[in-house]
């Protein structure tokens, strides 16, 4: 099974939103491996978005994601970055299709309330910036004989 790495930005936990956006992962079938509430450190947040640095909406995205409160999880399931990545919706909220969560709900590039790996290897290289193999749970929900198997 495919894992993915999603953040709830601070727009998603100031605006109240991080229950509304896991209930639709877990009711696409989509499991929740890992799941912490945390503040992300400018370290961390450099090193996530290090493809994007030099950009001109870096250091706005800096300020706007270090220290702050997110919450991280990873999402599990058969092609979970894509599937993932299909349910936020277009990175720019103004293209974001009604039904995705940018489209429901975000208001700005920046302020655009989730981020996910875009690829199994992001999803490789994001997962041991937020998580220790220990907090990693392996279980069985009792809908999986009925979900996407991947196969
Ligand atoms: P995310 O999917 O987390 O990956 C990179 C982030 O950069 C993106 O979501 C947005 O929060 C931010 N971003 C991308 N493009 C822009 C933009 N044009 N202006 C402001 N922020 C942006």
């Amino acid at each position: 099974m495919n894992k993915s790495l999603v953040l709830c930005k601070p727009d998603a936990v100031h605006r109240g939103l991080v229950g509304k956006i896991i209930a639709r992962f877990e009711a696409k079938g989509l499991k929740i491996a890992a799941l912490k509430m945390m503040r992300l450190s400018t370290s961390t947040a450099e090193k996530l978005y290090a493809e994007h640095k030099g950009k001109p909406f870096y250091d706005l995205l800096m300020e706007f994601m270090a220290e702050q409160p997110i919450v991280a999880m990873i999402v599990q399931g058969a092609e979970a970055p894509r599937r993932v990545r299909v349910m936020l919706g277009d990175t720019m909220p103004w293209n974001a299709q009604p039904g995705t969560i940018r489209g429901d709900w975000g208001n700005h590039p920046r302020l655009n309330l989730a981020h996910a790996s875009d690829s199994d290897e992001s999803a490789e290289r994001e997962i041991p910036l937020f998580f220790e193999p220990s907090e990693i749970l392996d279980y069985m929900r009792c809908d999986e004989p009925w979900l996407d198997q991947g196969d």
